[in-house]
């Protein structure tokens, strides 16, 4: 009886417990920026949109590749403030079509169209005269939030912060 008691105990405060857990992985997976350890300016915190802890499978692909285009993002920013022109177009950003996602239902069907716009903007922006690469810039930037706002909102945040303001 007494054994019994206890093992309904210490069900309950695994319950408990993995309620808890939970919680706190959709609280940090979901909600944008949390990444204690980046600086409030950084550009570079990756919030993920998936609210699953981990992936069984590692990192997926899109995820990586978006982590390679935020960091490509926070260079050409500088680059930008600087008056420089940016190098080649980085064909590996091309595989955003293919690129696996964590959840296969990640990709809705209006994705391959943001997609699309997002790489239209790149090549706009590689292709830029100088006068025109802040706003060729942000257009970029723009077409990552545009679809960020449908697929996945959670770094949308740390993508704004991305943007050149101009006055
Ligand atoms: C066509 C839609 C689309 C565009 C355009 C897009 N993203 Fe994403 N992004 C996604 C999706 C979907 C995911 C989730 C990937 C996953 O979980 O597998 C994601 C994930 C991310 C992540 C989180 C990666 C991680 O560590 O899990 C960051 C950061 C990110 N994107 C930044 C950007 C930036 C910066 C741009 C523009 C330069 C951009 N994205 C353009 C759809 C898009």
């Amino acid at each position: 009886m007494v054994l019994k008691q206890m093992v309904l105990l210490s069900k309950n405060k695994f319950f408990v417990i993995t309620l808890l857990l939970s919680g706190t992985v959709l609280l940090t997976r979901c909600n944008s920026n949390k990444e204690s350890e980046t600086k409030e300016t950084s550009t570079t915190d990756t919030a993920t949109c998936s609210s699953k802890k981990i992936n069984p499978n590692g990192d997926s692909e899109l995820a990586l590749l978006m982590r390679k285009m935020i960091q490509s993002s926070a260079s050409l920013k500088e680059l930008v403030k600087q008056g420089k022109l940016p190098d080649k177009f980085p064909e590996e950003f091309l595989k955003i079509h293919t690129a696996k996602p964590t959840d296969s239902d990640t990709k809705k069907a209006s994705f391959d169209g943001f997609a699309t716009n997002y790489l239209d903007n790149l090549n706009t922006f590689y292709h830029s005269p100088k006068e025109e690469l802040t706003k060729n810039y942000n257009a970029v930037i723009n077409s990552c939030v545009s679809c960020h706002s449908e697929h996945c909102p959670g770094p949308i945040k740390a993508i704004k912060k991305l943007s050149i303001t101009q006055y």
